[in-house]
């Protein structure tokens, strides 16, 4: 029978056994060997039976005690191997924030020069505290036209090659917008002034060469407020010319034009040195201050308030700004076209950053 001093002799052999284990699997064999249904501790207590009843009591209470101790050190040793584990792994795996990020497939993903552009433009206007409107690409007549100022029998009309939805059985005809002003009414008539958006979005005309397709993009843009003259408008597309184009000066010619929605209204040209083709002027957009007719159709006094409007090309700007030739290509999903002039993924354009970095 094992006597207090064998007990004694079996801790010490045990918790040398627990300090002794190297890792976990040997660990546990000692647990198993200690603990576990045949171990030498369990065995201690199956002969519990064979025991004078006196003796039972402060046996069954010194084997205990023994598991007790055993399992608290296999607990600590265990928590010991596991922190050398981490430890030894952190050695090994240490991560080095400062390397440049493994691009992997997103190197393969390319922005559209149209969304890198339509970024740029958002990031110029909201920098000067313009916010960012949107309408629907599915239009009624008069928004589209009518409430911009364009009758029905308006020769501007002719100009808008228009795709109309079949008529309704009312006569009226729902169609694609054939440019984002209709935007502008929608936003004066839902908004007091002051009024400061851009509104951004897809415009559709029946026509398709080198330099025109059915579906293409344009950003408005429009003021409102009581004091704005046109002095503001030209600063703002000189500034926002500068900032696009990424150079310190930009030469601008303003041109007498007409639109039916503004006067006076300009065609705004800019010298192509800009883009690195001295000696010739392109056309990049269209504004003027809003008609008068067209803030008294969205409820506006135009006693009270005044303001400009202007809208421009985005694929325009975007075959200027990046050389690109052939407007066709834009829509044509040529991966091997978007691989050579699509931007990274990960060069999000800020005024901070560079805007095509
Ligand atoms: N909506 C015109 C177009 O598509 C562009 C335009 C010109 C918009 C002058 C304007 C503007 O807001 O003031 O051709």
């Amino acid at each position: 029978m094992s006597g207090a001093d064998d007990l004694v002799v079996l801790e010490k052999d045990l918790i040398a056994e627990i300090d002794g284990a190297g890792d976990l699997t040997a660990l546990d064999a000692v647990r198993v060997s200690a603990l576990g249904k045949k171990g030498r501790v369990s065995e201690l207590m199956s002969k519990l039976g064979s025991l004078p009843p006196e003796e039972r009591k402060t046996f069954g209470q010194t084997v205990n005690a023994l598991k007790g101790k055993i399992s608290d050190a296999l607990d600590a040793r265990k928590a010991a191997l596991e922190t050398a584990a981490l430890d030894e792994r952190l050695k090994t795996e240490r991560a080095d924030v400062t390397l440049p990020v493994r691009l992997g497939p997103v190197a393969e993903g390319r922005i559209h020069p149209v969304s890198q552009v339509l970024d740029e433009v958002v990031e110029i206007f909201a920098d000067m505290g313009f916010s960012v409107a949107e309408g629907t690409d599915i239009e009624t007549d008069e928004m589209n036209f009518d409430k911009l100022n364009i009758p029905p029998e308006h020769p501007a009309r002719q100009d808008h090659d228009t795709f109309y939805f079949a008529p309704k059985p009312d006569g009226s005809r729902l169609l694609l917008r054939t440019h984002t002003s209709p935007v502008q009414i929608r936003t004066m008539v839902s908004q007091k002034p002051p009024i400061r958006i851009i509104a951004p979005g897809r415009v559709y005309r029946c026509d398709s060469d080198q330099t025109h397709t059915p579906m293409f993009h344009q950003v408005e843009g429009l003021v409102i407020d009581e004091s704005t003259h046109m002095g503001h408008l030209k600063w703002v597309l000189q500034e926002f010319c500068k900032a696009f184009f990424e150079v310190d000066e930009v030469k601008m010619r303003f041109r007498a034009s007409h639109f039916p929605f503004t006067e006076p209204s300009m065609e705004v040209d800019i010298g192509a040195e800009a883009i690195g083709k001295p000696g010739q002027w392109l056309e990049i957009l269209g504004c003027g201050m809003v008609h008068p007719n067209v803030l008294r159709n969205c409820g506006l006094d135009p006693e009270k308030y005044q303001g400009f409007a202007f809208g421009v090309g985005l694929d325009r700007l975007t075959m200027l700004k990046y050389g690109i030739p052939d407007l066709r290509a834009f829509f044509s999903g040529d991966l091997t076209w978007l691989s050579h002039y699509g931007f990274s993924t990960l060069d999000v354009p800020t005024l901070a950053g560079g805007l095509s970095s």
